[in-house]
């Protein structure tokens, strides 16, 4: 099978834009099942999306989630993950398909770290993963990451932080 264009594979699985780079679409939410009553209000209990990076739109930027969100990837170009734990610590992951090298097929990541993800150069021209959030996904839990203020927060970080936020 030749390798689909990341146009053909936006069309094929529908996916939009998402507010923090990169293209995405819900799969799934836990209609069926009661919600979970969180402090922050009731959430679904788990939702689901697929999530796609590609060299026009690479990458995800800093921003932090309420959820615990376990990233699977699938198919395409390795991605890196950068995530600050609450107590400033720096952690590098990359998702991808050689499993024998240390690349990842699955990472957990836990509510309350910031991360931001960018597509390493590949034959793909795209990473594409999926992620299952727990409480479901909700923007009220979603904070896109400001660039004076991380940097505030994290000044030990701030090459980082400068190269992988919007604003
Ligand atoms: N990030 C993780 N899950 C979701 C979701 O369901 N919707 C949006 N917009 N972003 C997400």
């Amino acid at each position: 099978m030749t390798t689909p264009s990341a146009e053909a594979v936006i069309r094929a699985l529908g996916l939009e834009q998402h507010v923090e780079g990169g293209f995405y679409r819900r799969t799934f939410q836990a209609d069926d099942r009661d919600p979970i009553m969180t402090r922050y209000g009731e959430r679904f209990l788990m939702t689901s999306i697929h999530y796609l990076l590609t060299d026009t739109s690479p990458v995800g930027h800093f921003h932090l989630n309420r959820s615990d969100i376990v990233h699977y990837f699938h198919l395409g170009d390795p991605i890196e993950y950068f995530l600050i734990h609450p107590d400033g610590k720096l952690e590098r992951v990359v998702m991808g398909p050689n499993v024998t090298r240390g690349q990842r097929l699955q990472l957990t990541v836990q509510g309350g770290t910031w991360k931001a993800s960018r597509l390493l150069s590949g034959t793909s021209g795209y990473g594409l993963i999926s992620e299952a959030v727990s409480p479901g996904f909700d923007f009220a839990d979603m904070t896109l990451g400001k660039r004076t203020g991380l940097i505030e927060l994290f000044p030990q970080h701030s090459v980082l932080i400068e190269a992988l936020t919007r604003h």
